[in-house]
């Protein structure tokens, strides 16, 4: 079956600011698809040409089979949640939710009992007679996620459908995101640059960056197996070691940072198994696969160091330690015990990691 969403080398130009550069991407049906990058990267317009806001420089958007070039926005099988979405201030919730509704047609009963059940879907049962200014910021992002899917789209795209929420309601919100998307099978495009937003919500992530898109792949597969230093480092904390190869082979290889570090081969990435000595790589280890403790136990992979940072999160403690040649590592230690005194500013110690959580990258 062919996908729902069916990017081809889609381009958009504003001058000579390249927005989306060269594009191409399928999403299949009922997925949660987030996209992910940086302010300015491109998000907003390619979501506005899936909506038929913006025309394509070049390239091509089919969604459904069909060829949307020179479809109208009322004529696509689409939604759009604006980045800066406004309800109607003079409407009650209602009003604001049936109001795609009522401009189709619908009316009596069958759209009071569309209005309910929608009520219903974003948890805002009896509140449809309040008006949007006697509602909190969060109740307000529902009405306006009700009124999105009130004429049922096939596709809805969302633009930083959270980013006036705080970051309880946030969370909860987008756990209640998940279920409706769930509930509905719809396909949902959701725009954040929250990382931990896109994570949560998406069954697939799109990084983007300066119009591209880097790499597409699942939360976990983005975190254990970036794909170059950029998707690396812009999802989540990680440690950068640059290197030359001293040895390779044996399904692991060793560069040449003091002490040597060895890292395993990924054996689902085919360039790996290619590596050979004198090549250049930067390692990268993620913080909670990094262990600190105060004496040596003398595995593969154990560095000395010395704390110079330090931060109490509660749930855990993030370090920053400094190795003999100067390398930072940053790494995180659970506070599993309530009692135990770990390791704190300007203490000697010793990180070790395991080959296997050790992440080539080229460059
Ligand atoms: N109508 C326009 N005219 C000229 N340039 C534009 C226009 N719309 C967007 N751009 C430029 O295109 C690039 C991508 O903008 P876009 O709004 O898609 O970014 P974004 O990823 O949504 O960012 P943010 O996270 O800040 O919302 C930016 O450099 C922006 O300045
Ligand atoms: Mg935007």
């Amino acid at each position: 079956m062919a996908p729902f969403i069916r990017l081809n080398a889609l381009t958009k130009r504003f001058g000579d600011v390249l927005a989306v550069d060269d594009l191409t991407l399928d999403i299949e049906k009922g997925e949660l698809f987030c996209l992910l990058g940086a302010s300015g990267c491109g998000k907003s317009t390619l979501l506005r040409m899936l909506a038929g806001f913006e025309q394509p420089s070049a390239g091509r958007i089919e969604i459904d089979g069909q060829n949307m070039a020179g479809v109208a926005p009322a004529d696509r099988p689409v939604n759009i949640m604006f980045q800066n979405y406004a309800l109607f201030p003079h409407m009650n919730v209602a009003g604001n939710i049936g109001y795609g509704l009522r401009r189709a047609g619908m009316r009596g009963q069958s759209l009071n009992g569309r209005i309910e059940a929608l009520l219903k879907l974003v948890r805002l049962q009896g509140y449809e007679d309040r008006k949007p200014n006697q509602l909190s910021g969060g109740q307000r992002q529902r009405v306006a996620l009700a009124r999105a899917l009130a004429r049922q789209p096939k596709l809805l795209l969302l633009d930083e459908p959270l980013a006036a929420l705080d970051k309880k309601l946030r969370e909860d919100t987008q756990f209640e995101l998940v279920d409706i998307q769930e509930t509905l099978g719809t396909t949902f495009m959701v725009v954040t640059h929250d990382q931990e937003e896109a994570m949560t919500l998406a069954g697939r992530i799109g990084i983007m960056d300066k119009g591209r898109l880097v790499q597409v792949a699942s939360p976990r597969h983005l975190y254990e197996r970036p794909a170059n230093i950029f998707v690396a480092d812009f999802l989540g904390m990680i440690s950068f070691v640059e290197g030359l190869i001293t040895k390779a082979g044996k399904g692991s290889i060793e560069i040449d940072s003091v002490p040597p570090i060895t890292a395993a081969i990924d054996t689902q990435n085919s360039k790996q198994s290619k590596l050979a000595v004198g090549d250049k790589v930067t390692l990268a280890i993620r913080p909670e696969k990094i262990s600190l403790s105060a004496t040596a136990t003398g595995e593969i992979n154990e560095i000395p160091v010395v704390v110079e940072d330090l931060a109490y999160l509660g749930v855990a403690s993030n370090y920053r330690v400094k190795a003999a040649n100067g390398q930072m590592f940053k790494l995180q230690q659970q506070q599993s015990r309530r009692t135990t005194q770990p390791l704190t500013w300007e203490e000697a110690g010793f990180i070790q990691f395991d080959p296997s959580d050790v992440i080539i990258l080229e460059g």
